[in-house]
């Protein structure tokens, strides 16, 4: 019950400067999010090739409201990935991306975020890495979809996201399959009517390793973005059964979340990548993984209530 009302707050400015102001926040943002700043950011890349993981990097921010906003998205990014070019790890770390945050929702917003991705893509492919299209709510996604499209001709590395709880899934999921698509799958995150999306959790699991067997018998890479033990252990078993080897999918966990199960992974010689997200609009992506969670919310409120 609590998280579509937390999934209600992620879109409201009066809580977006109450949660931000509150004490203890801080410590609690810190658990998901891996710092404010490339130079922060660094080390913790270093650690997770260390470590035998690799990396998705997701700049934080989305529903900005000007073309300066979305061109300084855009700089970021390219930022970024002068630094892992600087640092020899283009080919450990790939970049995710919110279109939204690239202008999508702004007028002729179709044509800006498109604009704006690009050089990403190419920056990023000229590193020997790739970019990955976030998947946000519903009445993004045509566009999300059809910008995918335009990328591939080019980078046809790029990839995207689906999201099991949307009834339109198993069809994207035929389409990207048959082209050969790098695809993530999750269970799919913001707050969606139940004309579009299963409200209900078994519903949304089941729709999941429908999908899973759609991607896993595919021309497609299937990346898999979950941290559910049984969806986790039906992936292994489906890649088994369609005859996949290790480097032909991948498992993706968010950082923060799990990491015992990240370096297991790992250590059984699969390909784990963890998204990693950093900067200092957190607000949205936070309030995202604490619906997930309602205990992260117990522990947010106790840590503000103890300072
Ligand atoms: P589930 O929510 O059932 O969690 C399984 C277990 O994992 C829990 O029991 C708990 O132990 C742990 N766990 C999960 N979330 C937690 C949290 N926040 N805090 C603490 N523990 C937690 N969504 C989207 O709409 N668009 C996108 O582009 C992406 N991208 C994306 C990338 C990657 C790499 C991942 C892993 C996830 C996303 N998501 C996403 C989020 C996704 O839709 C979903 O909300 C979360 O992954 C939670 O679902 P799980 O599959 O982990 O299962």
């Amino acid at each position: 019950m609590l998280g579509p009302v937390i999934l209600a707050a992620s879109r409201s400015d009066k809580m977006r400067r109450f949660v931000s102001a509150a004490p203890g926040t801080k410590q609690v943002v810190a658990r998901f999010i891996a710092g404010e700043s490339v130079d922060q950011v660094v080390p913790i890349i270093v650690d997770a090739a260390d470590k035998g993981l690799e990396v998705t990097l997701d700049v934080v921010g989305e529903d900005i409201t000007t073309v300066e906003q979305s061109h300084a998205a855009r700089d970021a990014y390219l930022e970024l990935i002068d630094r892992l070019k600087d640092l020899g790890l283009g080919t450990k770390a790939e970049m995710s991306v919110k279109l939204s945050m690239f202008g999508q929702a702004l007028e002729g917003g179709h044509e800006l975020a498109l604009a704006n991705v690009r050089p990403v893509v190419e920056a990023a492919a000229a590193i020997g890495t790739t970019v990955t299209l976030d998947a946000e709510d519903h009445t993004t996604l045509d566009s999300m979809f059809a910008i995918h499209d335009e990328l591939r001709k080019d980078f046809p590395q790029t990839g995207c996201v689906i999201q099991a709880y949307l009834f339109r899934t198993e069809a994207d999921a035929r389409r990207l399959a048959a082209n050969g698509s790098r695809v993530r799958i999750v269970k799919g995150a913001y707050k969606e009517p139940a004309e579009v999306a299963y409200q209900d959790k078994a519903e949304i699991d089941k729709a999941y390793v429908r999908v899973l067997r759609i991607l896993m018998e595919g021309e497609g890479y299937p990346m898999i973005g979950s941290h559910d033990p049984r969806l986790i252990s039906i992936a292994q078993e489906l890649a088994r059964r369609a005859g996949r080897k290790l480097d032909e999918y991948e498992f993706q966990m968010l950082y923060g979340i799990r990491s015992d199960e990240h370096l297991r992974l790992a250590a059984e010689g699969h390909r784990m990548r963890v998204y990693t997200a950093y900067g200092t609009d957190w607000y949205g992506y936070f309030m995202r993984r604490l619906a997930e969670k309602p205990a992260n919310l117990l522990f947010f409120a106790r840590s503000i209530l103890t300072k």
